[in-house]
């Protein structure tokens, strides 16, 4: 699709910071991060742990990893880095969303504990994505969501 260039940069705009606001709106309270899916997802854990999202900090120099420069889209639930390398790295509530009710249903025994999203939007890949990233080429959500991880 061929869209004026201007008309475009809005549209990412839009999606970016949209999807920034819906990301942020969880408290970091409710991130319980990587390590405490690995037990139940030991499958899509092993093979995570293997890609670039992993280790994306490791991109960064430490000034770099200042608040407000580059590491926003380096990082799980970015804007508040009281302790910057506590969420280190595209884990997986960086795309499925915050994971302490999803946890909490799960340790209580149910069989679907919901309370996460399956399948993240392509949105929530484009809030990081897009020509806004300063190493950006390209993005396909149909080529490269099943390159994330492999699924059941
Ligand atoms: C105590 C075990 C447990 C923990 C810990 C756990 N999960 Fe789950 N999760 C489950 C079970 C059980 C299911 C449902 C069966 C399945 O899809 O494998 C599930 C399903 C899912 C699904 C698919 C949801 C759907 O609607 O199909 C996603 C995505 C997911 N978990 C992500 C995570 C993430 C991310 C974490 C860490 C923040 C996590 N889980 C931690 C047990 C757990
Ligand atoms: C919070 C920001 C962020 C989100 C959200 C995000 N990515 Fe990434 N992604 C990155 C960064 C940063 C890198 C580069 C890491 C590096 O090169 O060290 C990357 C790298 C990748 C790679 C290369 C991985 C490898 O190991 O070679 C693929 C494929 C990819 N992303 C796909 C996706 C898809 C699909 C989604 C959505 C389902 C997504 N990303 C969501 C920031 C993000
Ligand atoms: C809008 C989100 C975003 C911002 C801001 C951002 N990055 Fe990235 N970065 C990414 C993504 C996504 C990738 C994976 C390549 C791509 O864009 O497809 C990446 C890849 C990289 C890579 C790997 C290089 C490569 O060719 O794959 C380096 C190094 C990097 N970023 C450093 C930085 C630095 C330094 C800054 C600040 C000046 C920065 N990034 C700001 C999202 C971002
Ligand atoms: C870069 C984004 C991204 C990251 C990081 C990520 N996932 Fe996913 N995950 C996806 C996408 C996209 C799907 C849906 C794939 C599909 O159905 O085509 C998915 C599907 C799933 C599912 C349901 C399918 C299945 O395998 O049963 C589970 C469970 C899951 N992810 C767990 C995790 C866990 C645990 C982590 C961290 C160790 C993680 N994911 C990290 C993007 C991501």
């Amino acid at each position: 699709m061929l869209l004026p260039h201007t008309l475009r940069a809005a549209l990412v705009f839009m999606m970016f910071t949209g999807v920034a606001a819906a990301q942020n709106a969880k408290p970091s309270d409710d991130y319980v991060w990587a390590a405490a899916c690995k037990d139940c997802h030991k499958a899509e854990y092993a093979a995570w742990e293997k890609t670039k999202h992993a280790n994306a900090i490791g991109r960064l120099s430490e000034s770099e990893r200042e608040p407000g420069k580059c590491v926003r889209c380096h990082v799980t639930g970015a804007t508040e880095l009281a302790e910057k390398n506590v969420n280190a790295g595209i884990q997986c509530e960086g795309c499925h969303g915050a994971g302490k009710a999803h946890i909490a249903a799960a340790a209580s025994g149910a069989a679907k504990p919901g309370a996460i999203t399956r399948k993240p939007a392509e949105e929530v890949c484009t809030s990081c994505h897009n020509e806004t990233s300063p190493h950006f080429k390209f993005f396909s959500y149909a080529g490269l969501a099943p390159l994330v991880h492999p699924v059941k």
